[in-house]
């Protein structure tokens, strides 16, 4: 009893300490942490394959195999998820007994059962280093691709209605990237693998180099061929014009009401899903930081957001009384880093939200330089060279972006606190609508605001009731989700992995 006083008093000692926390892993880390509560809904439940470790903060032998898990929860990120339980908890200690925990650490792989059901777990006991348990656990991987040879080329091709992709290759065994792509698209894109050798295959598809990825999206739609980097985030936007990808769990509550809204908007956002997505983000595994910063990869999946020259038109499409929710990003005709990511995060988004069907508020690129520009900006007294805002003219309101630096995840979150009416709207200087009204073109035409676009849109519904539906919250944080992940960046990214490639 003795020593438990001295816990306690190390315990309070170390709560005391910024950063220290019940936890052993940071909130940063690359181990998904799970509890008693959400143990089913990420692990037992998920399509991947996950390594849980149970531990106790205060042990030893899992103080020692910290850096060896949060390495192999790097080089596994996008393949299966790495995860940890805190046992050292009241409410968590039954659960890890009911998991047959005895002793800390143990290390258990929980490979999901192909079409549902309980998954299997078994003890892993090999060596505790990354590379041993990156290995075990990708042998765990479920295998959804199919192989494509000729005599079953027909058999493959027979429905037409399911999206196919099928990666043509010279190697005979399937890469765990892309088992971990069939396993995001299960359901949605059935992949396929086909062997240089199968000429019939290769012909019929016209395939003329090794590695070729080719989409058959569907009914009458022609093959696409994948021309990007053979990396696991360019090719999941790639596939996702066909359909979106599996969520990497079923969402919160499976129906039930999703992720509470309380009545404290600029807490709720999508933080919270933020750092889960982190833990288990899509980003392959190979990739380093600046080729994650540069995204080149991106320009393929991003819609150009047109771009409004005159004053009439912005007019028109924007500060009319009718006008609804536009988001616009003023840029200076100067090239500029800034210019570059604002007009590419934005591009991005617009690709997204065309691909799931949900229809958006409008972005527009408006370039700097004419008056009539000129005097907006001046009136909402902005400065920058690049400046995005949101106006809704039809209720007098602005907002603007105010993030850092003008990146796909910053933008994307400011888009979805406007989606769920969160956070500070401004009012328009009365000028502005003003002078929109007095424009010839613009107020007097009803046709002005009759594209269906915006005004199907709006997010505008749940901005005049300021309340949101469960429905949207959860979709809204679910999609920021997604694209945290894809888009994350890496600052530790670990070089390459034997798993990486296709
Ligand atoms: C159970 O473990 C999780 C993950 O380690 C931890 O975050 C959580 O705080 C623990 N549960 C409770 C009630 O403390
Ligand atoms: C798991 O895969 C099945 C298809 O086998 C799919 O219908 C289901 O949506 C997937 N579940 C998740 C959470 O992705
Ligand atoms: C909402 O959050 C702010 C700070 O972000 C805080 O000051 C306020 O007390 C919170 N309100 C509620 C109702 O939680």
């Amino acid at each position: 009893m003795h020593h438990t006083t001295l816990c306690a008093v190390a315990a309070a000692l170390l709560s005391a300490l910024p950063g220290a926390q019940a936890s052993m892993y940071a909130k940063k880390s690359p181990v998904l942490q799970v509890d008693a509560k959400n143990y089913d809904r990420l692990i037992a439940k998920s399509n991947y394959t996950s390594i849980v470790e149970f531990y106790a903060p205060w042990c030893g032998h899992c103080k020692n195999l910290k850096p060896a898990y949060e390495k192999a929860a790097k080089n596994l990120e996008g393949l299966a998820k790495v995860a940890a339980v805190n046992c050292d908890d009241d409410a968590n200690k039954s659960f890890c007994g009911s998991m047959g925990v005895q002793g800390f650490p143990t290390l258990k792989i929980v490979r999901p059962k192909k079409g549902g059901g309980k998954p299997m777990v078994q003890d892993y006991q090999g060596q505790r280093t990354a590379s041993a348990i990156v290995e075990a656990v990708v042998q765990q991987i479920n295998n959804y691709v199919i192989k494509v040879e000729d005599k079953s080329l027909d058999k493959f091709l027979a429905d037409k209605e399911t999206p196919k992709a099928i990666l043509f290759t010279e190697k005979g065994t399937t890469s765990t990237l892309l088992k971990s792509i069939a396993i995001d698209f299960a359901g949605v894109v059935t992949i396929g693998q086909a062997r240089n050798k199968e000429t019939k295959a290769v012909e019929t598809f016209c395939v003329n180099k090794f590695p070729t990825l080719l989409l058959l999206p569907g009914g009458d739609a022609s093959a696409v061929v994948y021309d990007g980097e053979m990396k696991k985030d360019a090719i999941v936007q790639f596939l996702s014009q066909a359909g979106q990808p599996n969520p990497e769990s079923p969402a919160k509550g499976d129906g039930k009401a999703k992720e509470k809204k309380s009545g404290n908007a600029s807490s709720a956002k999508a933080k919270p899903k933020t750092t889960s997505s982190k833990t288990f983000s899509a980003t392959p595994v190979s990739e380093t930081e600046t080729a994650t910063q540069e995204a080149p990869v991106i320009v393929e999946t991003a819609l150009p957001i047109p771009s409004i020259n005159t004053p009439d038109k912005l007019v028109k499409e924007c500060f009319t009384e009718k006008s609804h929710t536009c988001v616009l990003a003023f840029v200076s005709s100067t090239e500029s880093e800034k210019r570059k990511k604002a007009l590419e995060s934005l591009s991005e988004l617009a690709f997204k939200h065309a691909q799931s069907k949900r229809h958006l508020f409008p972005f527009y690129e408006v370039p700097m330089g004419n008056e009539g520009v000129a005097s907006i900006l001046k009136a909402l007294d902005l400065t920058g060279d690049v400046e995005i805002v949101a106006v809704n003219s039809r209720r007098g309101w602005w907002r603007h972006y105010d993030g850092a630096d003008f990146g796909h995840e910053s933008v994307e979150s400011w888009i979805d606190a406007i989606r769920l009416s969160e956070g500070v709207k401004k009012k328009l200087p009365e000028g502005i609508v003003a002078i929109a009204v007095e424009e010839p073109t613009s107020a007097a035409a009803p046709e002005a605001s009759s594209e269906p676009t915006p005004d199907a849109t709006e997010a505008g519904v749940s901005e005049e009731a300021t309340q949101v539906t469960p429905e949207a919250s959860g979709e809204a944080a679910s999609d920021s989700t997604e694209s945290t992940s894809t888009q994350a960046t890496d600052p530790t990214g670990e070089p390459e992995t034997a798993h990486d490639e296709l």
